[in-house]
């Protein structure tokens, strides 16, 4: 199995998303294991889009997020609901764009490289099942366009896996 990045140069943002829910659904279909396609998940938005220092998932169980598949520097492994970026998404249950992480309140820092972050709520039935989390080295890595792209790409991984 092969995946090629598109090419960034002659994309526009809105383009490039196209070309990862394409290239997503493809590479999820056949497979329901929520583990192993959240795994390929990661793998394919870490290598494709660019200035990422980190891409991956926390899945909710109690009231913690805990860490699951991911590319990049080892985590920390437990968030309580409502702290750091990712506790703040999973407690509102919707996206959180943080364009530089230093002056975010309670922000976790995992990788000190990391300026901004992304967090996009995952949900099935209404209920939280986890979050997609993105960091980026640079500053205002992240908008509304990301936003937008990266929550088509959570619905193709949840129905892929029959959420
Ligand atoms: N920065 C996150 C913690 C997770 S790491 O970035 C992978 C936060 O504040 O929730």
């Amino acid at each position: 199995m092969s995946f090629q990045s598109a090419p960034l140069s002659a994309t526009s943002k809105r383009e490039l998303y196209d070309h990862l829910a394409s290239q997503m659904s493809s590479l999820l279909a056949g497979e329901r294991d929520l583990t192993a396609n959240a795994a390929n998940f990661s793998a394919l938005l870490y290598h494709s889009l660019p200035d990422l220092n980190w891409a991956g998932f926390y899945f909710a169980k109690d009231d913690e997020l805990v860490l699951g598949p991911f590319q990049g520097q080892p985590a920390c492994v437990r968030i309580k609901i409502g702290q750091g970026v990712c506790g703040a998404g999973a407690a509102k249950c919707e996206t959180v764009i943080v364009p530089n992480v230093h002056e975010f309140p309670g922000h976790i820092t995992c990788d000190s490289a990391s300026n901004s972050e992304i967090v996009v709520p995952l949900m099935k039935d209404s209920r939280l099942i986890g979050v997609l989390d993105l960091d980026s080295p640079l500053h205002s890595r992240f908008d509304r366009e990301d936003a937008a792209g990266l929550e088509t790409l959570v619905r193709i991984l949840l129905s892929s896996v029959g959420s």
